[in-house]
């Protein structure tokens, strides 16, 4: 039987409890998990997708069906070459909803054979957003389980 394999694109800067719980998920759907890192986002990020990359491997590291990756230009030229066929996007509310479907038909105009799956984190990770716990981090907020424990010792180091 054929490999399914998941793409879970983002930022992850950094990457918070709501992605993981979605990562938790995206698992269920597909043999196979890559979590796939923006480079050169427009947005100026905090950590270096290297700095990224390295956080999200440490925290995946006892899931040999997770990978972790970088790219740029395409997301559907990433999910292609990666031999995906399914794109993870987590839903939070509806001001989520907007964005992703506009991304996720885009997608599917520029791909048709790969589909855009949205799965629905926990409720309490429903208002966790890496904008926010970066904002949390800087101004000293507890950021006690929004955060896996790797992610908060290195916002503790930037801030
Ligand atoms: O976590 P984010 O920042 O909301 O993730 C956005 C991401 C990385 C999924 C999106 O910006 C993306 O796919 N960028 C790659 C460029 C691309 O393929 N654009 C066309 C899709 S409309």
């Amino acid at each position: 039987m054929t490999e399914r394999i998941a793409v879970y694109p983002g930022s992850f800067d950094p990457l918070t409890n709501g992605h993981l719980d979605i990562l938790a998920r995206a698992r269920r759907l597909a043999d196979r998990v890559i979590v796939a890192i923006l480079e050169q986002d427009q947005k100026t990020p905090l950590f270096s997708v290297e700095d990224r990359s390295g956080m999200i491997r440490d925290i995946v590291a006892g899931d040999p069906s997770i990978s972790v990756a970088s790219f740029s230009g395409l997301l559907v030229d990433f999910v292609i070459r990666s031999g995906a066929t399914i794109i993870v996007r987590g839903l939070r509310a509806v001001s989520d909803y907007e964005y992703e479907l506009q991304m996720a038909l885009m997608n599917r105009r520029l791909a048709p054979s790969v589909e855009t799956v949205f799965l629905m984190a926990k409720e309490e990770y429903s208002y966790v957003s890496s904008r926010l716990v970066k904002e949390l981090a800087r101004l000293g907020g507890d950021l006690t389980g929004l955060v896996p424990n790797t992610v908060r010792q290195r916002l503790a180091d930037r801030f």
